[in-house]
């Protein structure tokens, strides 16, 4: 994969992307053809236990690509540039998008909308694809008054001149994020290059899930717009409440599990 291909793929072929932040999960994705695997900052609520993204450094970013590379060597991954890795200046963007590119993604992915052109021309001139990201923006989440619904009213214009400045500047997809259906497929509609939608509706190119709410194993409230494809929580108590019960009762190991001095 890469992002001609990617870029073909729109009105065409609807486009998989799924997150994956370890070398196991990278590894099926690659086994099923996902189309794109991001390492997303996610990895901050969902594996590394935090209440949001903005507590993700450079260098989980950078740990997790490099082990979702090892896992998926032939995958097209997009690396999250991070909370604060390139909000401060633009050449702090370019370092640590280079940061995320050696650790091993093919592109980076930034949220945000007019404020970003700048950088996200700069780092196409120097040849790193980016792919965007608006709608519900998780680093911006205490400037924009929480997780809401974004693209109702007259925010739907703005966010069609966020996309078609993002797409003039280079981007080579979208990621639109919880917005209403209408503003995401208008959106979609406008541009040339593919919009990736989550809980954005039917209307984008190609769906992007978090891994745990994919597979249900997520404990906690599971939005509207997820589909759980299997419900592995359960699965995985069960499991180890199974072995609990086995050690304690003495019914593991069994005679087959053991190793004995040979005949
Ligand atoms: O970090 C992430 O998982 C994301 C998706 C929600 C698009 O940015």
């Amino acid at each position: 994969m890469n992002i001609l291909k990617i870029i073909q793929m729109k009105g065409k072929e609807p486009i998989t992307v799924v997150t994956a932040y370890d070398y196991f999960s990278a590894k099926v994705c690659e086994r099923v053809g996902i189309d794109m695997i991001l390492v997303g900052d996610s990895l901050g609520n969902v594996v590394l236990g935090y209440e949001s993204t903005l507590n993700v450094e450079m260098e989980d970013m950078e740990r997790h690509i490099q082990a979702v590379r090892r896992g998926a060597p032939n995958s097209f991954i997009i690396g999250d540039m991070p909370f604060m890795s390139y909000q401060t200046s633009d050449d702090e963007g370019m370092r640590n998008a280079g940061r995320l590119m050696k650790a091993g993604s093919n592109c980076v992915k930034v949220e945000g909308g007019l404020r970003v052109v700048p950088l996200v021309k700069k780092l196409v001139d120097s040849g790193i694809p980016v792919i965007g990201h608006i709608g519900l923006t998780p680093q911006s989440v205490n400037q924009i008054g929480g997780y809401r619904i974004q693209g109702k009213g007259k925010d739907a214009d703005r966010m069609i001149v966020a996309a078609k400045s993002l797409e003039e500047a280079g981007i080579f997809s979208l990621v639109i994020e919880l917005t209403i259906e209408e503003t995401a497929r208008a959106i979609t509609e406008s541009l040339l290059i593919p919009t990736i939608g989550i809980g954005a509706g039917r209307y984008c190119d190609g769906q992007v899930l978090v891994w745990h709410d994919l597979l249900g194993i997520n404990d906690g409230k599971i939005s509207k717009f997820v589909k759980k494809y299997a419900n592995l929580n359960s699965e995985i108590e069960k499991a180890l409440s199974d072995y609990v019960k086995d050690v304690k009762g003495h019914m593991f190991p069994e005679e087959n599990h053991v190793f004995k001095e040979d005949k």
